[in-house]
């Protein structure tokens, strides 16, 4: 049986792109890179990999609409069927959530609810919490506000600072992406 097809989305260093990638078990081919920000690392890797990539500046469109209309003629044109979110700093759109609707995921470095949005880790360590972590989460209209999958917890430790625990977290991100990847495949193919 064919592999579903899928996009990764990120718009920087893309060490959670390359755990994708690098992930010997993955249940779908990824089929596409898209990154809002040319000459980000991210490009490079997915260059590295053979992927194809389409990088865009928001910039050289008149609205979000319609460079998010683009992006959906290269994902059709790669049959993609699920979208990776992974680091990429921009909120989707109506015009991709109603497309791909229940098949945009995203990672995000806390326990949601708590600390959405950008600085996440910088978000934790200023509120004294002694637990953080990772969350896995299907995307909807608001920022990393959908349907929660997958969590896995973090221990703030007494001395951490915002580079040794973002390097704990994102250990953390790189097994658990992949894994939860192949969950969701899975559970739709059975479905
Ligand atoms: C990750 O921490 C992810 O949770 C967040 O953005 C970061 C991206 O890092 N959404 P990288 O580009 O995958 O290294």
């Amino acid at each position: 049986m064919t592999k579903a097809r899928a996009a990764v989305f990120a718009s920087g260093t893309g060490s959670n792109f390359q755990s994708i990638i690098d992930e010997p078990e993955l249940a779908c081919d990824i089929a596409l890179l898209i990154c809002d920000q040319p000459g980000a690392p991210v490009i490079e890797k997915a260059t590295s990999a053979n992927i194809p990539t389409f990088v865009f500046h928001s910039n050289d469109y008149p609205s979000k609409e319609a460079y998010e209309q683009e992006i959906i003629e290269q994902l059709r044109a790669c049959n993609v069927a699920w979208i990776f979110l992974a680091g990429y700093m921009r909120i989707i759109g109506k015009t991709l959530l109603s497309t791909y609707e229940g098949k945009i995921i995203n990672i995000h470095p806390s326990l949601l609810p708590a600390f959405p949005g950008i600085d996440a880790i910088g978000q934790a360590i200023r509120a004294q919490v002694k637990v953080t972590g990772v969350t896995v989460h299907y995307v909807d209209e608001g920022i990393d506000t959908g349907p929660i999958i997958a969590q896995e917890t973090v221990n703030i430790l007494q001395d951490d600072t915002l580079i040794s625990l973002q390097k704990r977290i994102q250990a953390v991100e790189h097994q658990l992406y992949p894994q939860v990847i192949n969950q969701i495949i899975q559970k739709y193919k059975g479905a």
